[in-house]
């Protein structure tokens, strides 16, 4: 019988390696998936009971090459954590329109295939779970990071869909959406530092541990942080129009 693994993509860095840590110690077996192989290697060393595989989820058909790895190592995932992911800080018609399309291919592209691949077989066992990660951005439209914002509104929508299809299956389907985690996310996006990010930002292994109980409870959508959960709520009490004016003020 094939051995049941938690697979966690973007477990080089930030949110992925403190979801590494919690699932680790729960039990679980773990397939650890980034770019930096170096970093795989050490958490896996560190954790033990792990496998590491270094592969650019953003190339073409990189998520069909991950799943037959798997399957030459004769691994069934029974929990997919769907972590990788960037933002970029900037203007739409200035910023780098190569990179804005690789974060599309990572944040949507692969995020899809992963659960569109792990999904039949998780249907045939009558039990498995998905985690995609999403974000409070998800909620409303982000001028100055708006690939991004729009990549976690396709996020949530998604999740949302597959948690009702896939729970009559035995199947749970959640999104976690964080507000400002200290991780390394801001540096990557090109934030400009007036402190306002690392000011509001929460501790990762907070925001997973939350985000891990979603699944005890299969919670289609876990919001950690209640000035979180109050701001994804915006669009409840304020115009579309003025959320999004709001939301491009905002200095990262
Ligand atoms: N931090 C926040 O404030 C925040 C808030 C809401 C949502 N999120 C979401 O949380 C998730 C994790 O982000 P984080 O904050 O932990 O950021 P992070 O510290 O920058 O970690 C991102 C991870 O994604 C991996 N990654 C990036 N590009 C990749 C690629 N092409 N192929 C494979 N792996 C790739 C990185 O590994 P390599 O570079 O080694 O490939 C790294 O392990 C993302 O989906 C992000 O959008 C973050």
């Amino acid at each position: 019988m094939a051995s049941p693994v938690a697979l966690i993509t973007g477990a080089s860095a930030g949110l992925g390696v403190d979801f590494a840590r919690q699932l680790s110690a729960e039990g679980h077996r773990l397939v650890l998936v980034a770019r930096r192989k170096d970093r795989l290697d050490a958490l896996a060393a560190e954790l033990g009971n792990t496998r590491a595989i270094a592969c650019d989820l953003a190339a073409p058909r990189a998520a069909a090459r991950l799943m037959d790895d798997l399957a030459t190592h004769d691994e069934a995932v029974e929990l997919l954590v769907n972590n990788a992911g960037f933002g970029l800080w900037g203007r739409f018609f200035e910023l780098d329109a190569k990179q804005q399309r690789e974060m599309i291919d990572l944040n949507v592209g692969a995020l899809t295939d992963l659960c569109r691949a792990v999904a039949p077989a998780m249907v045939e066992r009558g039990r498995g779970a998905i985690l995609n990660l999403a974000s409070t951005a998800a909620f409303q439209p982000g001028p100055r990071m708006a690939v991004y914002f729009a990549t976690k509104a396709y996020v949530l929508s998604l999740t949302e869909a597959l948690h009702e299809e896939l729970k009559p299956h035995g199947i749970k389907v959640w999104a976690l959406c964080p507000g400002p985690t200290r991780t390394e996310f801001g540096e990557v996006a090109g934030f400009t530092g007036n402190g306002a990010f690392d000011r509001l930002s929460a501790d990762s292994a907070s925001v997973v541990r939350a985000g891990l109980k979603g699944l005890d409870r299969n919670r289609a959508v876990v919001i950690p942080g209640l000035a979180n959960k109050a701001g994804a709520q915006g669009h409840r009490f304020l115009p579309r129009s003025l959320l999004r004016k709001i939301t491009g003020k905002i200095k990262l």
